[in-house]
């Protein structure tokens, strides 16, 4: 009994220090991300000089671009995935959603300290890659991750299609599933002789699109209180079934959480983004009582903005 108790308390020591570990310099990102600090619009402009023309200065007057200008965003994204990862050729169809690259890499950097020591061979699947691929090209192009992706929408997966194929360096890094059924998660995707070190998700956060709109307009309002060349009725891509998903995130995650126990012998660990941090308690209280063997919570801060990443394993 006192050893339990002695290994109970150890063991939450070591996990609440993984916790403050993890949420690293706040405000920062991930100190191996290699976009951290601020955008090297002078090395980025090299690298893609059509991005100049979309330069702004601050209040500060420092260079920048105008963020609710999606062609703005997108050669910028152009530009980091050139100059990070060597990408030649991206793009995204009209409306989906344009993903900040900083913020999906450090997705990226923190699951990896997941894997301790295993530093080869490693195979993530990624659920829902959208048309924008992203974390299989940044977990391919870091780490060397083969990946499996998958997505429920077909014109995600015809665009991801296209930019593997237009890059000689994603070649064989990356196979695309279309999950025929809304309803699954891992079923239809994870076959009986796959193993994954990893699985990773954005998943769509709102519970309607009416939801998803009303979100596009607060932001757009917001930031139009602050930036005088922001239009109203901009949109900043995704709104539509990327964003949302009956139930929203907590249905999303609970599904995933469900359906992670009949794949517990080939995943090693699961992991999610979580945007809200109430849904949480709830999905660690389902995990628990699906036995679980360890929970983490990895916390990650870009500026003010906190966000979440939440893994399990069921082993031991
Ligand atoms: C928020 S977007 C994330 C896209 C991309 N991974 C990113 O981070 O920018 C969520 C994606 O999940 C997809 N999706 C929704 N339900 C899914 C399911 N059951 N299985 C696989 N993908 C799904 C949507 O089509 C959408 O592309």
């Amino acid at each position: 009994m006192y050893l339990y108790i002695i290994w109970k308390n150890l063991h939450n020591l070591v996990k609440k220090e993984y916790k403050v570990k993890n949420i690293k310099e706040k405000g920062k990102l991930h100190p191996n991300n290699p976009q951290k600090g601020k955008y090297d619009f002078k090395l980025l402009i090299k690298n893609l000089p059509e991005l100049k023309d979309y330069l702004r200065k601050n209040p500060r007057g420092e260079d920048t671009i105008d963020f609710s200008d999606q062609k703005a965003v997108i050669l910028l994204n152009k530009a980091l995935l050139k100059t990070f990862y060597n990408i030649d050729k991206w793009d995204i169809p009209k409306g989906f959603l344009c993903p900040p690259i900083p913020g999906r890499t450090d997705y990226i950097y923190y699951i990896a300290e997941l894997l301790e020591s295993k530093a080869n061979n490693i195979k993530v699947l990624d659920i829902g890659t959208g048309a924008n691929c992203i974390y299989p090209i940044i977990g391919s192009q870091s780490y060397n991750w083969d990946f499996v992706a998958s997505d429920i929408d077909p014109k995600a997966i015809d665009n991801a299609k296209k930019i593997i194929e237009e890059n000689k360096n994603l070649k064989n890094k990356i196979i695309l599933k279309l999950q025929k059924n809304r309803d699954n998660i891992f079923v239809g995707i994870i076959e009986k002789k796959d193993k994954f070190d990893l699985t990773m998700c954005n998943p769509p956060f709102h519970a309607s699109l009416e939801a998803a709109i009303k979100a596009n307009e607060r932001k757009v309002n917001n930031l139009s209180k602050t930036n005088k060349n922001v239009k109203k009725g901009l949109n900043f891509g995704g709104q539509k079934a990327e964003l949302w998903c009956h139930g929203g995130e907590i249905l999303f995650l609970k599904k995933m959480a469900n359906e992670s126990i009949k794949f517990s012998s080939q995943v090693t660990w699961f992991t999610s983004l979580v945007s809200n941090k109430d849904n949480i308690k709830p999905i660690k209280r389902l995990l628990n009582k699906l036995g679980v063997k360890d929970i983490r919570i990895l916390e990650m801060s870009q500026g003010q903005k906190i966000s979440r990443v939440l893994a399990w394993t069921f082993k031991g």
